[in-house]
């Protein structure tokens, strides 16, 4: 006799379902904020160099990662969908000022004169960067209703993954915030 089969095997075989790319960026930012309160307080509590170098090469990882992943995929597919481009040529410029900076603290050492300055001015302008893409981009991104942002949600999780991997494997000693860190231009991009 055929037996129904409500084989629990079926929830374990489920694969993580992919996130909206709009939701998966937007934690990005309020991780990245989250990280750069916790800088504050290192430096306000006079943190050694190891303590702070290794959050903010967690800090620079993180935006290299989400930065490669919008430039590549999100910002593209927001250039088809919006008429107005401008919201996305004012975002590659902000990035690349932001990669400027990033690649100037990866080549310092979390003693040298100006680390903290620039590591905080680094993030209070992704902040600024943020609140125009939350605030204007996404919102015209999602009302358009032309972009499949399940499927891009996926990809930037994909691309974001390799790209950390990339740079972990560049810096393995980064965690012990030793200075030593060099530049890793492979995983960085110009904005077109
Ligand atoms: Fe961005
Ligand atoms: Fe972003």
């Amino acid at each position: 006799m055929p037996t129904t089969t409500q084989s629990p095997a079926r929830k374990t075989a489920t694969r993580t379902p992919s996130r909206d790319a709009i939701v998966l960026l937007k934690a990005d930012h309020a991780e990245v904020k989250k990280m750069y309160k916790e800088y504050e307080k290192l430096v306000d509590g006079d943190a050694d160099a190891a303590t702070r170098g290794a959050l903010a090469t967690r800090i620079c990882h993180a935006l290299t990662a989400h930065a490669t992943a919008e430039e590549e995929l999100f910002y593209p597919a927001a250039r088809e969908a919006l008429t107005d481009e401008e919201m996305v040529d004012h975002a590659d410029v902000e990035h690349a000022c932001a990669k400027e900076l990033i690649t100037q603290i990866e080549g310092m050492h979390p003693d040298d004169s100006h680390y903290d300055a620039k590591v905080v001015v680094l993030c209070e302008y992704v902040a600024h960067h943020v609140k125009e893409e939350e605030n204007e981009l996404f919102p015209a991104c999602r009302s358009s209703r032309k972009m499949d942002l399940k499927d891009l949600g996926a990809r930037i999780a994909e691309r974001k993954a390799e790209v950390l991997a990339t740079l972990a494997a560049e810096h393995p000693g980064h965690a012990a915030g030793n200075g030593t860190r060099k530049v890793a231009p492979a995983a960085r991009r110009t904005p077109a």
